[in-house]
């Protein structure tokens, strides 16, 4: 899948251009194993990159004049990198204008190019394709131009470019797994120092399925944006009366219940989320240490009813697709992935048993919402590299 996307993506560049591009590069999208919704919140996470790539066919153009063409779309963009950069009613163009806009702003040395780019990660999916399409193209001008800007730097750059170009205050959490991506390893990531550490994704007898709801989100209107103002404004109350809290990560349960009233229901909702989401991440890493996995399915089960109940960034289908595994003697654990209001459940089950499973979940899933399901059985992978 990986060769013939590389293929593909390098063909249609030369159909258009009428030449070989200069250099290809790949961009994987991610799961997160836990620790959803507190990369904002300073707290720990733990995704790794998937072989679900998007791959970028590039050339310099000689002139200052740039051409982007998102061959699955089949729509192009041309401009003037000099001209005045500005979000167009296209977003998969504001993605790349974005980190373009980061780029001129640290006056690195541009220049014009030409980009065709194909993707095998599915859209709205929850599987981070807008951080693989900032990623990748950072990465690919930066080894184009000779920036020599790190990996912090691009994933950085991607970040801002959501926020400036995209409107999705989002946290660094895919940008980072989709750059720093390690074949069969687990990142886990301090969001507050960006310090990581890589663990072994070794599941022994379970494997990791996706299944995907279909039901399509973009986090410029779902309630993601929302959700980070709340918890602003209760780590400000939690503050206030805990002065030697500065984070959620010092938040004990204790001083959350004191302030029950303090924060009202949905605040205080929201903080205890988070709160016992930072906990959860650090016992899963000891758990997948030890290879104890029924503990770590248990905490994704434990996550996901916190996402869906108190974080309330869940919806039906999925909240469906996590009941509809639970009782399963094969599916140890299970839960809804990414930022939520749709996209894909991660579910670690028994290797052998996944066929199985997605065609009974299917039937069901079918029946309840008159909506087919999408099943990836998917491996852990490299960051965004050469080809
Ligand atoms: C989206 C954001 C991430 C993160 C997750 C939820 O994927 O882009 O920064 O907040 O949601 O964990």
């Amino acid at each position: 899948m990986k060769k013939k996307l590389i293929a593909s993506t390098s063909e249609h560049f030369k159909t258009i251009f009428q030449h070989e591009p200069e250099a290809l590069f790949l961009s994987p999208g991610r799961i997160n194993i836990i620790g959803e919704h507190v990369d904002y919140n300073d707290g720990f996470v733990l995704p790794a990159a998937i072989n679900k790539y998007i791959c970028f066919a590039v050339s310099k153009s000689n002139s200052d004049e740039c051409t982007l063409v998102a061959k699955d779309l089949n729509e192009s963009y041309k401009f003037n990198w000099k001209d005045d950069l500005k979000p167009i009613d296209k977003m998969w163009v504001n993605y790349i204008l974005g980190v373009l806009q980061q780029l001129k702003e640290r006056g690195l040395p541009l220049e014009g190019f030409t980009i065709v780019f194909s993707s095998t990660i599915p859209m709205g999916a929850g599987l981070s394709s807008s951080a693989a399409l900032e990623c990748g193209f950072g990465y690919a001008l930066n080894k184009l131009f000779s920036f020599h800007l790190t990996k912090e730097d691009l994933a950085k750059i991607g970040q801002k470019s959501e926020h400036t170009f995209v409107g999705v205050k989002c946290g660094i959490m895919d940008q980072f797994a989709s750059v720093f991506g390690k074949k069969n390893k687990v990142i886990k990531l301090d969001c507050t120092t960006l310090d990581y550490e890589y663990h072994k994704a070794d599941f022994k007898k379970y494997s990791l399925l996706l299944l995907d709801s279909n039901v399509k989100h973009t986090h410029l209107t779902s309630g993601y944006n929302t959700r980070r103002q709340e918890v602003e404004e209760g780590l400000a109350i939690i503050k206030n009366q805990f002065p030697l809290v500065k984070s959620f990560r010092d938040c004990t349960e204790n001083q959350l219940e004191k302030l029950r009233d303090a924060l009202g229901e949905i605040l205080f909702k929201r903080c205890h989320f988070v709160v016992n989401e930072i906990r959860r991440v650090n016992e899963a890493v000891a758990a997948l240490d030890k290879n104890d996995f029924e503990k770590l399915g248990q905490l994704m089960y434990e996550t996901h009813d916190g996402l869906s109940k108190e974080y309330e960034v869940s919806c039906e289908e999925i909240d469906f697709l996590v009941a509809s595994v639970r009782h399963e003697k094969s599916v140890l654990g299970a839960r809804m992935m990414g930022g939520g209001f749709g996209g894909c459940s991660l579910n670690l089950v028994e290797k052998g048993t996944e066929d199985a499973l997605i065609t009974k979940i299917s039937e069901a899933y079918l029946k309840e919402f008159g909506l087919t399901l999408s099943a990836y059985k998917i491996k852990i992978s490299k960051g965004t590299t050469n080809v």
